[in-house]
């Protein structure tokens, strides 16, 4: 049986038995055996009754674990862990303990079997340190001479025992390049048959750096194989991968390393803090349909941690690879990457600093993509409103209310039985009047997409499936066929964006919607890709694909659960390989099809997410719970997106399931306006969550905090700008910024807009005050300027109903212009310069400035750039490029806060000012009526 299976990892499925590897008589027979055990536990399992009325979610691999080990096999508690077992050294501290049986449960005799140490502890063996692990030394690869190549060097790996895993590729290639003095790129591959590899990365390899310029020195041990990576600066071990055999099977690829510190970030998309608890757990990346909870895999996948050294240096570890995962994570601090196909190909980015270390993963994911200016408003959605009616009565009631709204979206309510590329005759018949109307307001309209194509529409009466099916764009069953799931239109067939056909098809589906429906942006939803069946409508068949050796620890317990069968055939590999590719790829061909049709920069949300999603779309985090729980780990998601590059990123604000409450509500719009992306989106059943609906109190607490984000956006635009000229963050957490205070390692319940604006939400119920921490230095609270010098220390904070507190950091001077309801409108207005002087009296600031939705405006110069430099007396905003798109645009008013004695005069461009005010007990000046062309140098100056 193990002889007939195919070569899955590879490229193309292949037959791959003794022809392709050739085992020797003795890894045959371990193969065979173990895969006889494997079966047999399987059988005995599903024999049992107990397991049998477990829900499908606990059959997992912890839970079979946790059976085998409890009951089939002798309890011993009381066995010491340093000792000698059968001959091997099994002294190994319990905390370093490397898993043996990650792959599967294990009774004793089987681990033994393996030349492991089996160990049992007191407590479950489901969770805490593993009970069957790896002695001192075990048999891995042999590394043979490194020798130099164009781009590195290169070394040959060999396996003469085999592993205990169907499959071993026993001689591997590993090759080391030093691409940049903070990046190494280390790959192992077989060298023989080519393997399949995620095709998208935005580097390709460059010429090897100097020796004497890297940051790190690398060190091998060669039998059995594994490396060190050292920091040179301090002799820090970053990486021992030493400590655990590295295994590298067709369908079961692993490597452990040792880590700096157990301060970790990453690895997502998860329901997690900033950090991670690396108390022996795991998280598994394989994109799911899955509304955020704790412990399960959700819609994206990012290979990426982030490891703060706690000195102020921080090292990242970037593992491209898109096959189902998990990584093991353990106290010692050190982490297990177990993957299920492909090959490693790991990137280690050494900062010094973290925010080095993100724009050195940018670099090689690609920095995010410039959003379009209106993208940055307020955006209004929900499942329910039902018609056109519905849906322009919402708007009308925004405007009465005078909430501003740059963004109305309907969900599949438009479509015309949930089939996408329709709409409606009936409810949404006028739907293109409709949206030239929101255009005439100065708004914009988004609505929904999903990859789903329904398949069941009579023949000739639904193009977008008819032409698909006529061009070969959807993804194919094993034996050739459109493989059909199900979605919301019933039966539906799933386009394989990874053919060019189906690129174009797309784009021409999106083209012909457009001349009817002149929407401005698209929402891909269900793109993990979703199925409310598992696999298809005709279940899956059994392959080593569908059914491999090892699944990684999944929601639902098979990788087909809740999307497609993995043999399924697309253009470049098997769904096993792309499955959490399908948002990225989806993303990219809508990205693409947007450009094309309307002619201007794209506006993509996407659910699903893989490194590089950000430079073609944004990213909302799903299907939130109305809960105060939801509102505070929101914060963490949003961080992470920007360390994953996706800046555009927030949740529904008030959430999506369940009603919310007024108070849950102002505090979610509050911290909702300090997502880089605001949207408030809520599921069919609940009672409405417009900001309209609520009392007058929390209507103006609303308003507020809107008009608030509104006056902000040309900051907030220009820290887009940033993001995606030199890949730093637009929503920042505490530690990119104070890297060196042991303080800000962690927090996650406060955040920054780039370096300047301290945001500090009220996160539980009932709460009007609460303990926030200011980062040494000066901040100023940016509704009054009331200044606060902190050592980095907690302070009491009054936060009644209508307060978020935001505070401006010292040195720095933030862009704002008058709020209006629609950035079509507030782009007009007046500017305001908040100017908050650092304790020695200066402070610098920035605007980045064009028509706002151009392709690539900063790429070919059309756009404006200035500067504002404020020291002790005098603020000088300096234009050091200018474009048609601040013409005739002013700055109104300066407000300069940390003026330290009342001002005896003060002058605009050399003349004199009358208008300006001084308060003594803040220490704030405003001059306001100015009038000054931003195209034009401009000084204001103040005399003490
Ligand atoms: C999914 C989306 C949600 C959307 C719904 C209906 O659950 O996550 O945002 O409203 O589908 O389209």
């Amino acid at each position: 049986m193990v002889l007939n299976v195919q070569a899955t990892g590879h490229e193309m499925t292949m037959n791959c038995g003794l022809q392709h590897h050739i085992l020797s008589t003795s890894a045959f027979l371990a193969l065979a055996f173990s895969s006889c055990l494997f079966l047999s536990l399987f059988v005995c399992d599903h024999n049992e009754s107990t397991v049998k009325a477990r829900p499908e979610s606990e059959l997992r691999s912890k839970y079979v674990r946790e059976y085998v080990q409890n009951k089939a096999v002798n309890l011993s508690d009381n066995v010491q862990a340093d000792q000698l077992v059968s001959g091997k050294d099994c002294s190994i501290a319990v905390e370093r303990r490397y898993d043996c049986g990650r792959d599967r449960a294990l009774t004793q005799a089987q681990c033994e079997s393996r030349g492991c140490c089996y160990v049992p502890l007191t407590g479950s063996a489901s969770s805490g340190p593993p009970w069957c692990f790896y002695p001192a030394t075990y048999p891995g690869y042999k590394m043979g001479a490194l020798v130099p190549t164009p781009r590195g060097q290169e070394a040959s790996l060999t396996r003469s025992t085999p592993s205990y895993l169907p499959r071993d590729i026993t001689t591997l290639r590993l090759e080391v390049m030093a691409e940049e003095a903070g990046r190494l790129h280390l790959t192992l591959k077989d060298p023989v048959l080519t393997r399949y590899e995620v095709p998208f990365v935005a580097v390709s390899p460059s010429k090897p750096t100097e020796t004497k310029n890297l940051l790190y020195d690398v060190e091998y041990q060669p039998d059995p194989f594994g490396f060190i990576v050292r920091r040179r600066s301090n002799g820090l071990v970053l990486l021992n991968t030493t400590v655990a055999p590295l295994l590298f099977a067709d369908q079961y690829l692993q490597m452990s390393t040792t880590l700096a510190s157990s301060v970790v970030s990453g690895l997502g998309e998860h329901y997690t803090g900033l950090t991670l608890d690396l108390n022996w757990t795991s998280v598994t990346l394989w994109n799911r349909d899955m509304a955020p909870h704790s412990d399960v895999n959700l819609y994206g996948s990012h290979p990426f941690c982030l490891v703060q050294e706690g000195d102020g240096q921080a090292y990242g570890i970037f593992l491209l690879n898109s096959n189902a995962m998990e990584v093991a994570l353990q106290p010692s601090p050190a982490l297990t990457w177990v993957t299920t196909g492909g090959i490693l190909d790991f990137y280690i980015f050494l900062g010094p600093d973290p925010q080095s270390v993100v724009r050195q993963y940018h670099q090689v994911i690609g920095y995010p993509m410039m959003p379009p200016y209106w993208s940055l408003g307020f955006h209004l959605c929900r499942w329910g409103y039902t018609s056109t009616k519905a849906t322009r009565a919402v708007v009308q009631k925004m405007h009465q209310a005078r909430f501003p709204l740059d963004v109305q979206w309907n969900d599949l309510d438009y479509a015309d039985k949930r089939r996408v590329f329709t709409f409606d005759p009936q409810r949404f018949g006028d739907l293109p009047k409709m949206v030239n109307e929101f255009h005439e307001l100065g708004m914009k309209y988004v609505l929904i997409l999903d990859p789903g194509i329904s398949s069941t529409s009579p023949p000739g009466s639904y193009k977008p499936f008819d032409e698909g099916e006529r061009r070969g764009v959807f993804i194919r069953n094993l034996t050739g066929q459109t493989l059909i799931g199900k979605v919301w239109p019933g039966p539906t067939a799933f386009p394989d964006f990874t053919k060019s056909d189906t690129v174009s098809w797309w784009e021409e589906c999106i083209r012909d919607f457009y001349t009817k429906v002149p929407l401005d942006g698209l929402w891909i939803d269900m793109n993990e890709p979703a199925n409310f069946v598992q696999g298809s409508i005709n279940g899956c068949p059994d392959t080593e694909l569908d059914n491999p050796p090892y699944v990684p620890d999944v929601i639902g317990g098979q990788l087909n659960s809740g999307t497609l069968c993995m043999s399924s055939k697309q253009n470049l590999s098997t769904h096993y390989n792309l499955h959490n590719l399908y948002g990225l790829t989806e993303a990219m061909a809508t990205y693409s099809a947007l450009l094309k049709a309307r002619a201007s920069r794209p506006f993509v949300l996407s659910r699903s997410s893989f490194p590089g999603l950000g430079r073609y779309s944004g990213h909302w985090t799903g299907d939130v719970r109305s809960d105060w729980e939801q509102l505070r780990y929101s914060i963490p998601a949003v961080l992470l997106f920007s360390l994953y590059g996706v800046p555009l990123v927030g949740a529904d604000i008030c959430g999506f399931e369940g009603d919310t409450s007024e108070e849950l509500c102002v505090r979610w719009t509050q911290l909702g306006a300090f997502y880089p992306f605001m949207r408030n989106h809520n599921d069919r059943p609940n009672t409405p969550q417009e900001p309209y609906v609520f009392g007058q109190e929390a209507q103006a607490a609303m308003r507020d905090v809107m008009m608030l984000r509104y006056s902000l956006l040309p900051f907030l635009y220009t820290l887009f700008h940033q993001a995606h000229t030199s890949a730093s963050t637009v929503a920042r957490p505490l530690f990119l910024e104070f890297p060196s205070d042991p303080n800000c390692q962690t927090i996650d319940k406060q955040f920054l807009w780039g370096s300047s604006l301290l945001i500090s939400p009220v996160l539980e119920e009932g709460v009007v005050e609460f303990p926030a921490y200011l980062p040494p230095g000066m901040w100023y609270s940016l509704y009054n300027g009331k200044p606060y010098s902190s050592k980095g220390q907690y302070l009491l904070l009054s936060a009644p109903l209508d307060t978020i507190n935001i505070h401006v950091r010292g040195g720095h001077i933030i862009p704002q212009q008058t709020p209006a309801l629609t950035t079509t409108a507030s782009r007009r207005n007046p500017f305001l310069l908040t100017v908050a002087l650092s304790t020695k009296g200066w402070a610098r600031g920035e605007l980045f400035w064009d028509d706002g939705e151009s392709l690539n405006t900063f790429e070919s110069g059309d756009y404006s750039f200035l500067i504002f430099i404020a020291e002790q007396t005098q603020l000088v905003s300096e234009p050091l490029r200018v474009n048609g798109a601040l013409d005739g645009l002013v700055l109104g008013e300066v407000r300069v806060f940390g003026v330290p004695t009342p001002p005896t005069g003060v002058w605009a461009n050399g003349r004199e000012v009358q208008d300006y005010s001084y308060r003594s007990d803040t220490k704030v000046l405003t001059v306001s009526n100015l009038a000054l062309l931003m195209s034009e140098t401009i000084t204001v100056q103040w005399k003490l």
